[in-house]
């Protein structure tokens, strides 16, 4: 077959690709992190290129005139067909993420401390030991020998792989019969020898997340987080979210296996990063966590996900079997044993499991409301007596993506909005104090909320008659400015849309209804939630105030709100410090009822309720004026 090379400026990577090849997977052999909301599928528009030199072949796709004739193509749509040189625009490149790994200091950071109702009890211990070297006359083999000297020593039952094996009897006349052993505590698994006093034992804490993988590093012999880093998951390249992932799992030959390698790619290089910087051998790290939601715990353990998507929306499984790294394919001591959180139901996964353990949400007596807002809205809903969970589409529109100038919270996004209400001149807070590119979740919501605020808006989201030239008609409707082209970091105009103001009040809708549908199905209302717990990312930049006034969070007094950050990684860290934990997390999943939500008519009563700003029902937000 024909190979073509592909070069991609201007960093001026170089790659080799067979003929029939697109750019955008060319882009991805290259390390290149090109947007790609629709995995490839030529309908999103985000993954625009310009071809510098040589032959393709443009298949056509979501491109508009102006765009065509600036000279861009859709990578996803561009066939290679002969060497050629290609342009990447910043617009195009995922950047730096900004919100991968801080809390932005508004709870405590470091779990490290662990939460009082643990002590430190890790998965593995560093048995020390002293052999007896062989003679003649008393002839055991190295095996024989390690294991009596460790049942007599510490009463544990060790039980050796073929891997351990491997390297037993070098070490053990390296170390003079005195050597330091690695064991899992659940059953006495022998992970790793090393000559006594050189022992040490690390964990690896990994929040699987859809757009971003985060990795952190424990020392698990005191309890200590030695480092965490992140990166975009490289999955991304099959699509944003996870429908297209399962779409591309199961409808092209060697999918899966193709997303189960981006996940572990990306995983295998923050955590060599790690490693390489803290000067730890992967051997060392004898035990993990990993906490996702169903669908990709699924694509990263090679399990099919295509039932998760069909009627009646079946896992294959929502606890997994005893794993290995070795088995995975983790970076780290092949013998080390996995936890992957277990899941609630397809659509309520490890990561919504792990966050709630981590928040003690089920010790308590108060009746507490977490939520993880993403593509998806995650919930749940108890107290220490019982638990209920729902999952709501509330599309990709927080996240930035299907919003014409829609960007993920990195560097450059507009996270806050402020419209005057008198002269319609604005004013914004970005990410990184730079140029803006575009808007986050957090700055559409602010924006939302500031264009009622101005009368810009009505309840509908239509937009009303204003004397200012940020307010203009298109062909689509009209579309509001809020940065021009002199002051924006590509030179176009950043603007609001009447069908983005629409797709992000049916977003808030989804997401209120869901609370709303738990509340009812326990007979309960709003004002007998004590306290409410936002996860993820999304809680960083996101104003209690300006989601309130837009109708997508409750009504309810500011402090009962918490942020609470990234907590699918603080329960695997939680996990990987306590055995209690890990218990405690498999009693949840199977405590936790789920209610789906496309049963009956709750929910979409509530939802159609709830496609007004604040709501229809007014006396749900008292405050909002
Ligand atoms: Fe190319 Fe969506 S149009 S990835």
């Amino acid at each position: 077959m024909n190979q073509y090379t592909v070069t991609f400026m201007p960093d001026n990577i170089a790659v080799q690709v067979d003929k029939g090849t697109n750019v955008l997977e060319a882009a991805q052999k290259a390390g290149i992190p090109i947007k790609s909301t629709c995995g490839g599928a030529g309908t999103c528009g985000r993954c625009l290129i310009k071809v510098k030199e040589g032959q393709i072949h443009f298949k056509g796709g979501h491109l508009s005139a102006e765009a065509r004739e600036e000279g861009y193509f859709l990578a996803c749509q561009t066939i290679i067909e002969g060497d050629v040189i290609v342009e990447v625009p910043p617009i195009s490149l995922l950047g730096k993420h900004q919100v991968l790994l801080q809390d932005k200091g508004r709870l405590q950071d470091g779990l490290a401390d662990l939460p009082a109702s643990y002590s430190l009890d890790p998965h593995c211990e560093i048995a020390t030991l002293h052999l007896k070297e062989p003679t003649l006359e008393e002839n055991n083999s190295d095996l024989n020998r390690l294991l009596m000297t460790l049942r007599k020593e510490k009463g544990v039952e060790g039980r050796a792989s073929l891997k351990f094996l491997q390297d037993l009897p070098e070490i053990l006349r390296q170390a003079g019969w005195h050597v330091d052993v690695t064991l899992a505590r659940a059953d006495g698994r022998l992970l790793k020898v090393s000559p006594a006093g050189t022992g040490r034992c690390f964990g690896l804490a990994v929040d699987l997340g859809t757009t971003t993988i985060v990795v952190s590093l424990l020392d698990l012999l005191n309890g200590r987080r030695i480092g965490r880093n992140g990166n975009y998951n490289r999955q991304a390249i099959y699509g944003d979210d996870v429908i297209s992932r399962v779409i591309h799992a199961t409808g092209q030959p060697g999918g899966l296996e193709e997303l189960r390698q981006a996940a572990l790619t990306t995983i295998s290089e923050i955590t060599s990063s790690l490693l390489n910087k803290y000067g730890i051998a992967p051997a060392e790290v004898t035990v993990a966590a990993v906490a996702g939601n169903t669908i990709m715990s699924h694509l990263l353990l090679g399990v099919n996900p295509k039932y998760i998507r069909l009627q009646p929306y079946i896992p294959a499984a929502n606890e997994w079997p005893d794993l290995t790294a070795g088995e995975i394919g983790l970076p780290i001591n092949p013998l080390a044993p996995v936890y992957v959180f277990p899941s609630v139901a397809s659509y309520v996964g490890g990561d919504i499991v792990a966050g709630v353990l981590f928040t003690r949400l089920a010790m308590e007596e108060n009746l507490t409301l977490f939520i993880d807002i993403g593509t998806n809205g995650e919930m749940v809903l108890g107290n220490k007596d019982w638990l209920i969970s729902c999952a709501c589409s509330a599309g990709p529109a927080f996240e930035g993506s299907g919003i014409t100038c829609g960007m993920r919270a990195m560097e450059g996004a507009i996270e806050g909005v402020n419209i005057d209400p008198q002269t319609f001149e604005v004013e914004l807070d970005i990410i990184g104090g730079c140029r803006p590119a575009g808007l986050c979740g957090s700055g559409l919501i602010d924006c939302l909320a500031k264009l009622r605020r101005a009368g810009l808006i009505d309840r509908t989201g239509n937009f009303q008659e204003a004397v200012t030239p940020r307010l203009r008609s298109t062909d689509e409707g009209y579309e509001f400015v809020l940065a021009w082209g002199a002051e924006s970091s590509h030179g176009k105009d950043i603007v609001i849309t009447s069908a983005d103001i629409k797709n992000l009040i049916r977003s808030k809708g989804a997401v209120f209804a869901g609370i709303q549908s738990l509340l009812k199905t326990v007979s309960l209302e709003l004002d007998a939630i004590d306290k409410i717990i936002i996860a993820g990312g999304f809680g960083n930049y996101l104003s209690i105030p300006n989601a309130v006034e837009i109708g997508l969070l409750p009504d309810l007094p500011a402090e009962k709100y918490v942020f609470a950050g990234n907590t699918s990684l603080k329960g695997a860290e939680l996990v990987l410090l306590s055995r209690q934990a890990w218990l405690d997390a498999l009693e949840l999943a199977r405590k936790m009822t789920y209610i789906e939500l496309s049963v009956g008519n709750l929910f979409m009563e509530e939802f159609v309720s709830a496609l007004f700003l604040p709501h229809t029902q007014l006396e749900l937000f008292p405050s909002v004026t």
